[in-house]
């Protein structure tokens, strides 16, 4: 018997594999959605299997940028739920993002549209469609958010101005959705560089005090404390080696 239904949003690689991996060992069925990554879900969920070999949970595709890819996730979500028969929706995790540096002076329209679509339309809607199953099992929800709050990060205001709008959505719903749900965040630090990062990476790293950059085991340590501490509403954890608080 499974402990309930987890859905993590871009659940199929990198931070969000961890995410989905430390919720099936926490012995959650978790519903891994991906955009891209299917075949990398496929993978994990089969390497996850019970010695019974029932299903560790299951992957919904759906492109996040479109308002069908949306109605596809929800749908699908609902007709999980129904089909392992659970009362409600015990955690959701806005993990999908997107993330790439530009000149704040070539940003376009669409893509300021895209960022504030991923990080912040996308929760918004997809929590306000699953408040009654979050409620009916006094849910959790987790938005990741980042550490840029308060600060400059060059060629980032597209990604840093929307991940603030996720960061009060959820602080917001903290008092929203209370009793019943609790809302919180994780803000990670430099865990996992993107490709185009790399050598800025580095340099960002010899600047956090704990010396190292962070793993997405890290991330997902602290993503299950937030899931298990049931005193735990609008608060936001940095997992980021202290340096948010570094001169
Ligand atoms: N990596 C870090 O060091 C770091 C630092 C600070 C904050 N964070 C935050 O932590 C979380 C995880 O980080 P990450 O680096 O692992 O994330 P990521 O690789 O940048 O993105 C996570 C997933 O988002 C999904 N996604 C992107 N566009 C989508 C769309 N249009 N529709 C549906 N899904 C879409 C992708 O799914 P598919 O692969 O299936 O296409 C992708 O795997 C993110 O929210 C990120 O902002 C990470």
């Amino acid at each position: 018997m499974a402990k309930g239904v987890a859905l993590v949003t871009g659940g199929g690689r990198r931070i969000g594999a961890e995410i989905t991996t430390s919720l099936i060992a926490d012995g959650w069925y978790v519903l891994v959605h991906v955009r891209s990554s299917q075949k990398e879900a496929s993978v994990l969920l089969e390497s996850k299997k019970k010695p019974s070999g029932g299903a560790a949970g299951e992957v919904i595709v759906a492109d996040l940028a479109t308002d069908e890819g949306l109605a596809h996730l929800i749908e699908q979500t609902h007709a999980a739920l129904k089909g392992q028969n659970a009362d409600g929706l015990g955690v959701l995790v806005h993990n999908a993002s997107i993330y790439k540096s530009k000149a704040y002076e070539s940003v376009s329209l669409d893509e300021l549209r895209l960022n504030t679509r991923i990080h912040l339309e996308v929760p918004f809607m997809l929590t306000q469609a699953l408040v009654p199953v979050l409620k009916a099992v006094n849910g959790c929800v987790i938005g990741m958010i980042d550490t840029s709050l308060g600060r400059s990060w060059e060629g980032l205001s597209h990604y840093t101005s929307t991940k603030a709008g996720l960061r009060q959505l959820m602080m917001n719903l903290a008092g929203d959705l209370a009793p019943e749900v609790r809302v919180n965040c994780i803000a990670p630090g430099a865990i996992m560089a993107a490709p185009w990062e790399a050598e800025h990476f580095a340099s960002v790293i010899e600047r956090v005090p704990l010396g190292r950059g962070g793993s997405p085991q890290d991330v997902a340590k602290a993503l299950m404390f937030l899931v298990q501490s049931e005193y735990l509403s609008g608060q936001v954890i940095n997992v980021d080696g202290g340096w948010s608080v570094a001169p």
